[in-house]
């Protein structure tokens, strides 16, 4: 079934949305500028939702991801843009506040749990920490919070782990850690970056399955950036395609996967994956990303575009096609081109 665009606009959904993106462009800092590295990205998660962040290799993702996070690398700063969590805009609201709300209400999980893990510290100790950071605990308290929480991500004999360090554990170990980290301070979102990436693929199902128990228990919302279209399909509820510094679409997961919008989506998603849980990697596309600071004016994909026309050259207006879910594509804007999956 295909859908025809229904407007254009500009304004991302924001009703009822825990995190709202709104025009967030970064550029580097000293060196050579590279305007748009990341523009204009807008999205939203709302509510309990998980939602994915997709796209091939130097998209933009991380940086995205640290932009919401208060992480990003000093050599990049953000031009413009907002990032509203629970109706606080992270960007201007000062160090205390965002100190209070990354590792409170806002978790994160990384791909290499021994890059955030103090490895100079026991797990129970970094675990009690957000503990008694965001709710004053005392030690004992916090400690015993801290077993309850090992106990809770699937870590045998809790009590005891507690005075392990990082480097005593198995990978999958370390990531229950970060979760449990990550899940101390309360959080109502956790952004979670290719979280299962660096573990074997049985350890890799375990540590998913501990997200969606945890997403279902505390009514938890993700912000998942993975490249596994297996993960997309079973864990979110919907999908935002970033391509060269730019959201190139995002609807609803089963939309995105029925009727793509955008030929970047179509052919990175290539199929519908099967619903036995298979892990399908990412279609290769004939081509690769330019190099941030070389990208074409217009739509960025328009050079590996099989659907290319003149108006591609332009800046592309985000178009509605259906419920939540938008594309910057000016074929389908003009209605030349109709998402599904003959793009
Ligand atoms: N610290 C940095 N200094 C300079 N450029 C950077 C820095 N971090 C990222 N970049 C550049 O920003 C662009 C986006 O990088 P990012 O890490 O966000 O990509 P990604 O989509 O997460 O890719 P991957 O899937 O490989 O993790 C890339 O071109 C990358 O080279
Ligand atoms: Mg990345």
């Amino acid at each position: 079934m295909t859908a025809a665009p229904l407007a254009t606009g500009t304004a991302p959904d924001t009703a009822g949305a825990l995190l709202s993106v709104r025009g967030l462009t970064l550029d580097l800092v000293g060196g050579t500028p590279q305007p748009g590295l990341v523009q204009g990205v807008e999205f939203t998660v709302p509510k309990g939702r998980s939602v994915a962040l997709i796209g091939e290799s130097g998209c933009g993702k991380t940086l995205t991801a640290m932009a919401i996070l208060g992480l990003l690398p000093r050599a990049v700063r953000v031009v413009s843009g907002e990032i509203v969590f629970a109706g606080t805009d992270l960007l201007t609201c000062g160090p205390r506040e965002l100190r209070r709300i990354r590792g409170g209400p806002v978790g994160a999980v990384f791909q290499e749990p021994m890059s955030s893990l103090n490895p100079t510290m026991t797990v129970g100790d970094q675990i009690a920490e957000a503990r008694r950071i965001h709710f004053r605990e005392g030690r004992r308290t916090a400690r015993e919070h801290a077993r309850e929480l090992l106990d809770r991500v699937g870590i045998p004999d809790a009590r005891r782990r507690l005075d392990s360090y990082p480097h005593e554990m198995s990978g999958g170990m370390q990531q229950r850690v970060m979760i449990a980290a990550a899940i101390a301070g309360e959080p109502r979102l956790v952004v979670a970056d290719e979280p299962t990436t660096a573990l074997d693929v049985t350890i890799q199902a375990e540590i998913l399955e501990l997200l969606r128990d945890l997403r279902r228990d505390l009514g938890l919302a993700v912000l998942l950036v993975t490249h596994d279209l297996g993960v997309v399909a079973d864990f979110c509820d919907e999908v935002v395609v970033m391509y060269a510094g730019h959201v190139v679409e995002r609807a609803p997961v089963r939309d995105a996967f029925r009727t793509p919008a955008h030929p970047y989506t179509s052919a990175l998603l290539g199929s519908v994956p099967r619903s036995d849980h298979a892990r399908t990697p990412l279609q290769v596309i004939g081509g690769r990303v330019p190099p941030a600071g070389s990208f074409p004016g217009g739509c960025r994909f328009q050079p590996r575009c099989r659907h290319t026309a003149p108006a591609c050259a332009e800046p592309q207006p985000d178009t509605v096609v259906g419920s939540g879910h938008h594309t910057r594509c000016g074929r389908v804007a003009a209605g030349g081109l109709q998402p599904g999956r003959e793009l």
